[in-house]
């Protein structure tokens, strides 16, 4: 079977960790052969690049910042996601170019545009075969972010921008649906396990009834 790439996104609060444990139980299950992996980070300068630009205590200007993100990004797909995709490993990475479109763009206000050139660059035409964007109210993130022992310099940020991040994301998934699977992630813990599992059989061809 072909190897996917596959980007999980959303808003801080989403709840990313517990859909990516269902998303390792589906390769675990399907016997598949996969790496997770997250950004920004997946590499030793990603995870030192990461550690910085998440720190409340950094200061960095939004193109810095957005160039940072694209420099992980770039050791990223030379070191870990192109390799694996080329020995036939599929890779699941928790967070992608959607966050830098939604956190830089929506959040932060850099226009698309611009993060569209660096994307050509850093990206040349790959792009995710899938992305899962969980969705939640905005008041439900906020609710987890307050939960958080301590806030990273992206959950510092106030409501508005949550909101601009969110809806961002949206927009995002709204002009690409083929690439693009909203999972409302409010809901029952086994309402969205079963959709994740629909959703993964259906770009891998997993056929249940077989
Ligand atoms: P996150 O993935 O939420 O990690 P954790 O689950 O450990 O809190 O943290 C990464 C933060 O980085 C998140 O707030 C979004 C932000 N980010 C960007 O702003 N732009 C990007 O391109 C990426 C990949 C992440």
């Amino acid at each position: 079977m072909l190897a996917k790439f596959i980007t999980l996104d959303g808003i801080d609060g989403a709840g990313k960790t517990t859909q990516l444990n269902v998303i390792r139980d589906w390769f675990a299950a399907q016997a598949l052969p996969v790496l997770f992996t997250r950004e920004p980070g997946g590499t030793p300068l990603g995870e030192a690049l990461r550690a910085l630009l998440l720190n409340p205590a950094t200061q960095v200007s939004l193109h810095t910042e957005t160039l940072l993100m694209f420099a992980a990004r770039r050791q990223h797909l030379e070191d870990v996601i192109l390799p694996a995709l080329a020995r036939g490993v599929s890779v699941v990475s928790d967070r992608f170019t959607d966050a830098t479109f939604a956190y830089q763009g929506g959040g932060r206000g850099l226009p698309d545009g611009q993060i569209e050139i660096l994307e050509n660059w850093v990206q040349g035409s790959l792009k995710p075969d899938l992305t899962i964007l969980l969705d939640v109210p905005l008041a439900v993130s906020l609710q987890r972010i307050e939960r958080s022992r301590e806030k990273d310099r992206f959950e510092q940020e106030e409501a508005d921008f949550f909101t601009r991040v969110r809806e961002a994301y949206l927009r995002r998934a709204a002009a690409a649906p083929e690439r693009y699977a909203v999972v409302d992630s409010n809901r029952d813990k086994a309402v969205v396990r079963g959709e994740i599992e629909g959703v993964l059989d259906g770009v891998f061809g997993v056929d249940k009834a077989a």
